[in-house]
């Protein structure tokens, strides 16, 4: 019998979720479908109940659901534990739904396998301090760079962030403290950042957080956790500014889903192709 998996969220009509999943059952020769549940907060739970009722082996789980996917599962990975969201279900043979989240190691495996990008060691500005940027605090600190910096409008929120993150910084001797919101305009970076992640949704709004030149390293990266078509106003700035590369979360998106795959399946697919895939159909979408 063909398995069957899903992605809740909503909206979801643009998820690319059922392309990637589709395209990974392809390529390693699993018999299952994958498809897009469009589901309110109001009837979300529910809706997860009933597709596993009806025999559903597990699914994804994006905005704005994470923290209830959390909350409903029975069980969950030390790394859903620590973002406090899961992205990933997965319906055990005894009933029981388990929680993950494979958002950061997504992440750190874009930035360290996709674009050959070493963290440890490295200074980094973390943009934002909501549900994405608590989703990838974790991986980034067991990455080992040296400080981690979060900056977010609101400043109560990034010093909660890094007031709970504190003992695990301490643990792998990664330096993670605030910065003023304000100061990202006017501070004279001394030492500047190798790499400034934007965790926040100003994308959304077509607006980018405030940057200045003085924020990059020689050989800066900046890197937003959202995509489009088109480069969002957070990498057009950065590049504006003087970072040395410009990359957008497309990657992380495709390399959260084959770490999911990995948990349902036990089955790594190859990221790359899908990869490929799908930035063609953003650049053939950018040029209707
Ligand atoms: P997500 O799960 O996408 O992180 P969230 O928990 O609502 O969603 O958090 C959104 C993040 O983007 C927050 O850090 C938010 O800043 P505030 O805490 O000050 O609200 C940030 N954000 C949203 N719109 C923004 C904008 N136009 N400029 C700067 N930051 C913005």
């Amino acid at each position: 019998m063909t398995d069957r998996y899903a992605v809740f969220g909503h909206p979801i009509h643009h998820s690319k979720s059922p392309f990637i999943h589709s395209a990974f059952a392809q390529q390693t020769g699993q018999d299952l479908t994958y498809t897009a549940i469009d589901a309110p907060a109001e009837t979300f739970t529910t809706a997860v109940r009933a597709f596993f009722a009806e025999g559903g082996k597990g699914a994804n789980v994006t905005v704005p659901h994470k923290e209830a996917a959390l909350a409903l599962a029975d069980d969950a990975t030390p790394r859903a534990q620590e973002a406090g969201a899961a992205n990933t279900l997965l319906f055990t043979a005894d009933g029981a739904i388990y929680a993950d989240n494979t958002d950061g190691v997504g992440l750190i495996r874009d930035l360290t396998n996709r674009w050959g990008l070493s963290l440890e060691g490295k200074r980094i500005l973390l943009l934002g301090a909501g549900g994405a940027a608590k989703g990838i605090l974790a991986p980034l600190i067991a990455a080992r760079p040296r400080a981690i910096t979060v900056a977010n409008r609101t400043a109560a929120r990034a010093e909660a962030l890094t007031t709970a993150f504190a003992p695990l910084a301490v643990r792998f001797d990664v330096t993670l403290t605030t910065l003023p919101w304000a100061q990202l305009v006017h501070r004279e970076a001394t030492p500047p950042f190798d790499l400034v992640l934007n965790a926040t949704s100003a994308s959304l709004a077509g607006s980018t957080p405030p940057l200045s030149r003085a924020l990059w390293a020689p050989d800066a990266v900046a890197y937003d956790l959202m995509y489009g078509a088109s480069p969002t106003p957070f990498l057009i700035a950065a590049q504006q500014q003087g970072a040395a590369r410009a990359i957008d979360g497309l990657g992380m998106l495709v390399e959260q889903a084959a770490e999911s795959f990995w948990l349902w399946r036990s089955v790594r697919p190859e990221t790359e192709p899908v990869y490929r895939a799908l930035r063609a159909q953003l650049a053939a979408s950018a040029a209707r």
